[in-house]
């Protein structure tokens, strides 16, 4: 660390004990290793965060999660499906929540849509375990309909800190009602295909739900194309 930093570092890590932090997360590829005293600072924990750190956070927040009653979805849910695949995964899905399937056996995506999400995710040259696929929400809407804005709020907390431990090179959005709720906007899917957003820092790209291609076949063309530029992003972005 640049010497002339290392007061303000100082003065940073103080600040932030006297406001009340207990724990600091640093990201990836940085340290704190040249300050003078982030070592006496006892009751401020300093967190250098690599994989396995990451790793043991998400695991820590999927524990949590099952014990969840931030919104009434909690109350009729069998299992809370927090999210499945690599915490090192490149590639990240987010679908909108889980279907009568997910709730009995708590993982993502395993339904008749997942089992097409599963193809969708081979077609491009991947295993499903080498990616992490998740949801907007956690707990099933009863009868599968939209969760409701209340729910999606209260939820919000699990997706984000998802994202940001995993941090994928290039994240899909599944539907209507993730890139919606991601991009804050209300427009149709189709007027959100085709375009690079950012969500969180991460390359996201929007495409059909895979249960909306099970209603009509005409959307795996556009699917398709849409995994094309994924494929190829990523392609660029990893060295693949
Ligand atoms: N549909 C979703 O959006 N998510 C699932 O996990 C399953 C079906
Ligand atoms: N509407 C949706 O909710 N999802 C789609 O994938 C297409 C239309």
């Amino acid at each position: 660390m640049n010497q002339g930093w290392i007061p303000l570092v100082d003065d940073l890590l103080e600040y932030l004990q006297e406001i009340g932090f207990e724990e600091l997360y640093l990201p990836q590829g940085t340290s704190l290793a040249g300050a003078s005293r982030p070592q006496e600072q006892a009751s401020l924990e300093v967190h250098s965060e690599n994989a396995e750190d990451r790793k043991s956070r998400l695991a820590e927040l999927a524990r949590e999660s099952q014990t969840c009653s931030l919104c009434n979805l909690s109350q009729r849910r069998q299992k809370v499906v927090f999210g499945s695949g690599d915490p090192d995964a490149d590639l990240m899905f987010i679908g909108e929540g889980p279907g009568a399937e997910e709730d009995r056996q708590g993982l993502p995506f395993v339904g008749r849509a997942g089992e097409l999400l599963t193809k969708i995710i081979q077609a491009i040259g991947f295993e499903r375990e080498t990616v992490y696929i998740a949801n907007i929400v956690k707990c099933r809407p009863p009868g599968n309909r939209d969760p409701q804005p209340e729910e999606v709020a209260s939820c919000r907390r699990y997706l984000e800190q998802q994202i940001d431990l995993i941090e994928p090179k290039v994240i899909v959005l599944l539907g209507r009602v993730a890139a919606q709720t991601l991009l804050g906007n209300d427009l149709t899917l189709g007027r959100m295909r085709g375009e690079w957003y950012r969500v969180r820092g991460v390359e996201t790209r929007v495409t059909y739900h895979p249960a909306a291609l099970l209603r009509n076949a005409s959307l795996k063309r556009p699917t398709w194309e849409d995994m094309q530029v994924v494929r190829d992003r990523l392609a660029e972005v990893t060295g693949g």
